[in-house]
């Protein structure tokens, strides 16, 4: 029966940039889907790939909050952001949602519903961390300590990076709130738990977690390991729910109690899936029900198997789904040896790598040749990564038409000759192999044949040496003949080079004049007197100047994050708590420094005017001095006629994240002032004294 394959990407979170770590993930997990899309419809009849937003959970609500907007504007900008970086390296989901969907909600809910009939869900009143400072509850991730398992110091509430081991916070020794450094205290609150350690679940996934194709021996060693040895039951329930505020979906009988982002993050997948089935008409219960025949399979970073080989197969389970046919879990990614950093400029996001100018396919490459099916970390060393593409991609592959293309467009009109020549049999029958090297996920395998084949090829043009046929007048047939067999080896190679190529095999395709390679063309050689059209150049080599100034852009445009600093002992967290007691009390002080990273600047309106569909804003032109006027909606509509605010002077934030509103862009904010209580009704515009010039800085 031909197979039907649904493939998924970890959800990336919402409040980040996508950097080179993250395409690690979706690079490995789309050159797999184009391989698998490039089969024949007798063997794979479907293949959808499908990714959302992981939208949900505290530090997207706190994010939003120091943003001065709503978590839904946030994710909305992010979105957007997230789709252009992910379009930008080709990676060709069939539908990039969002799990703040009601799809996935509808799932969320029905998932729920049914642990909760097969008494799965209990609720239970815990102690939990509470920070007295910032007055909410503290979530995993804003709980730091040290891991109640390997003793590593500043690990995060839910899980250890050092040691992978998965806890609940209470169970960190010295902890202390991120948000606000204080020490938490503990306050008690009714919680939803998933009954893990039930018999049923633990028997289940001590065979699931076994079951061949289902994870890496790797990850199945590190599974037995949390499950323990038969009868030893190590798994404790999973608490689902979380106590406003939080930014999720609220539990259908829980009033004030939210899904924990964690549960609704994997069931993102299936709303992400459930949405484009309604779009493309496709089956959803026929992926999804029990004893299906179509697979599953999640790509994921090994710092989330825990959620993925332990909660989300037995949830699955116990609610009457199907569960995955597979993981396929990677290792992270190092550059030049050693961990992304900010500080030295390798922690690098796909933006400013795509704004510096360099080539998407160069980086797909360069992954791809260093993947494998394991789940080792993964090195791009940066000098490595100039040499591996120019010598491979430029010297070996594109080398080929370069060198053969142009004499057949010159002396043949294009037309080709005879391309089934003895010694192209083995290029030919390659893509078995290399078929098995790509479905394997061990994709270096696949390119380190391509390439021995891509020698062959060369080995064969250095021995004819066209540019010499080309001189002499009897030796036309043999230069027709050399060319068209080295543009049919090119074709091949091509096409095995399209999953991790897309961009350059679209070109090729063009330029040989043929229909979207798919694997079986491999068969068929182009047939004599095909006619191809002129050859353009494929790809450029790799400039090292380049990859300085990639360097160099991420030293700059990251400025150090403002993140609570980690405290290391016992003593500086009494200190820290001190402080946050001390601050509580004599009231919320700001440093200079805070004050400081508010951008204020004189600000000239030049122009105003209503703005359509909007009660209470104008639409302001303002000129601080710079090259265009900045637009700003500012919501004074009921205190001022624009046609009176032109020519004015007043006071904006000029470095405010540009937000996107229904009406346009507004690139700032401009200072007013008005009395809360409304004694003294309206909106006053500030105005500097005479004399002040667009664009001089306020402090
Ligand atoms: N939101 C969760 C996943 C929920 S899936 C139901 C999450 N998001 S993430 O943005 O932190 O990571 C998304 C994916 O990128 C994860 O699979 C993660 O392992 C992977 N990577 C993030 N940084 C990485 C590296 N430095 N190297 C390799 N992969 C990395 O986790
Ligand atoms: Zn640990």
């Amino acid at each position: 029966m031909p197979r039907k394959i649904l493939v998924t990407s970890a959800l990336p979170y919402a409040n980040g940039a996508i950097h080179l770590g993250h395409l690690v993930e979706y690079i490995q997990t789309d050159i797999w889907v184009r391989f698998q899309k490039m089969q024949p419809k007798d063997k794979v009849a479907e293949c959808w790939y499908v990714c959302a937003d992981d939208t949900h959970g505290t530090p997207i609500m706190l994010r939003a909050e120091k943003d001065g907007i709503t978590p839904e504007a946030l994710i909305e900008r992010v979105h957007g952001e997230h789709s252009r970086d992910f379009a930008g390296f080709h990676v060709a989901f069939d539908n990039f949602y969002s799990t703040h969907s009601p799809e996935t909600q509808e799932c969320a809910n029905t998932i729920y519903g049914r642990l909760k009939d097969a008494g799965l869900i209990e609720k239970r009143t815990i102690e939990q961390y509470y920070d007295p400072v910032k007055q909410m509850f503290l979530p995993d991730r804003f709980i730091k300590g040290e891991c109640p398992k390997c003793g590593t110091k500043d690990q995060y509430g839910d899980n250890c990076e050092s040691c992978g081991a998965a806890y609940t916070p209470n169970e960190l020794k010295n902890p202390y709130s991120a948000v606000s450094g204080a020490t938490p205290e503990l306050r008690n609150s009714d919680h939803y738990f998933f009954k893990l350690s039930s018999e049923t679940c633990q028997s289940f996934l001590r065979h699931w977690t076994r079951e061949p194709g289902r994870l890496q021996s790797e990850a199945s060693n590190k599974m037995q390991e949390w499950l323990g040895a038969e009868g030893e039951n190590k798994l404790t329930d999973w608490d689902i729910s979380r106590d406003a505020p939080y930014f999720g979906f609220e539990i259908p009988d829980a009033p004030g109690k939210y899904f924990y982002v964690w549960l609704d993050a994997p069931i993102g997948y299936m709303g992400s899936f459930k949405n484009l089935c309604a779009r493309k008409g496709i089956d959803f219960d026929a992926y999804f029900k029990p004893d299906t025949e179509t697979e599953l399979y999640h790509f994921i970073g090994k710092d989330i198997l825990y959620f993925h080989a332990l909660f989300w197969p037995a949830e699955l389970q116990h609610a009457g789904y199907r569960t995955p046919s597979g993981l396929c879990v990677h290792g992270f990614l190092t550059v030049d040896g050693a961990k992304m950093s900010k500080s030295r400029g390798t922690f690098i996001t796909a933006e400013s790598y795509l704004k510096t100018g360099l080539n998407p396919e160069w980086l797909r490459y360069y992954y791809a040749a260093k993947l494998n099916a394991t789940m080792e970390d993964i090195d791009l060393n940066l000098d490595d990564f100039v040499a591996r593409v120019n010598s491979d991609l430029v010297g070996k592959y594109v080398n080929i038409a370069s060198r053969c293309a142009g004499f057949i467009g010159k002396k043949f009109d294009g037309k080709l000759a005879a391309t089934d020549a003895e010694w192209l049999k083995p290029l030919r029958e390659a893509s078995v192999s290399i078929a098995q090297a790509y479905e394997e996920r061990e994709f270096g395998r696949a390119l380190r044949e391509i390439m021995t084949l891509a020698d062959t090829a060369n080995v064969f043009v250095n021995d004819k040496k066209p540019w010499e046929l080309a001189k002499q007048e009897d030796k036309e047939t043999e230069l027709h003949a050399a060319c068209s067999q080295a543009i049919e080896a090119f074709r091949l190679l091509t096409l095995y080079l399209k999953p991790v190529l897309p961009k350059v095999a679209e070109a090729v395709e063009s330029f040989l004049n043929v229909a979207p390679l798919n694997w079986g063309d491999a068969a068929t050689p182009l047939p004599v007197s095909h006619v191809i059209n002129a050859y353009s150049h494929l790809m450029t080599r790799v400039d090292p100047k380049l990859i300085t100034a990639l360097v160099e852009a991420n030293k700059i445009s990251l400025a150090p994050v403002p993140e609570a600093a980690p405290q290391k002992h016992t003593e500086k967290q009494e200190k820290a708590a001190e402080n946050a007691k001390a601050v509580a009390e004599a009231g919320p002080h700001i440093s200079i420094d805070d004050f400081m990273k508010v951008e204020l600047k004189v600000a000239k309106i030049v122009d105003a005017g209503h703005v359509e569909g909007a009660e209470k804003l104008i639409r302001l032109s303002l000129d601080i001095g710079e090259e265009k006027p900045r637009q700003v909606f500012a919501g004074i509509k009921s205190a001022y006629d624009p046609a009176q605010l032109i020519g004015r002077m007043t006071v904006m934030v000029a470095n405010l994240a540009p937000r996107k509103m229904k009406f346009g862009l507004s690139e700032g904010m401009i200072l007013a002032a008005s009395d809360p209580e409304g004694k003294a009704p309206g909106i006053f515009l500030l105005a500097p004294d005479a004399g002040a010039m667009p664009g001089m800085r306020v402090k």
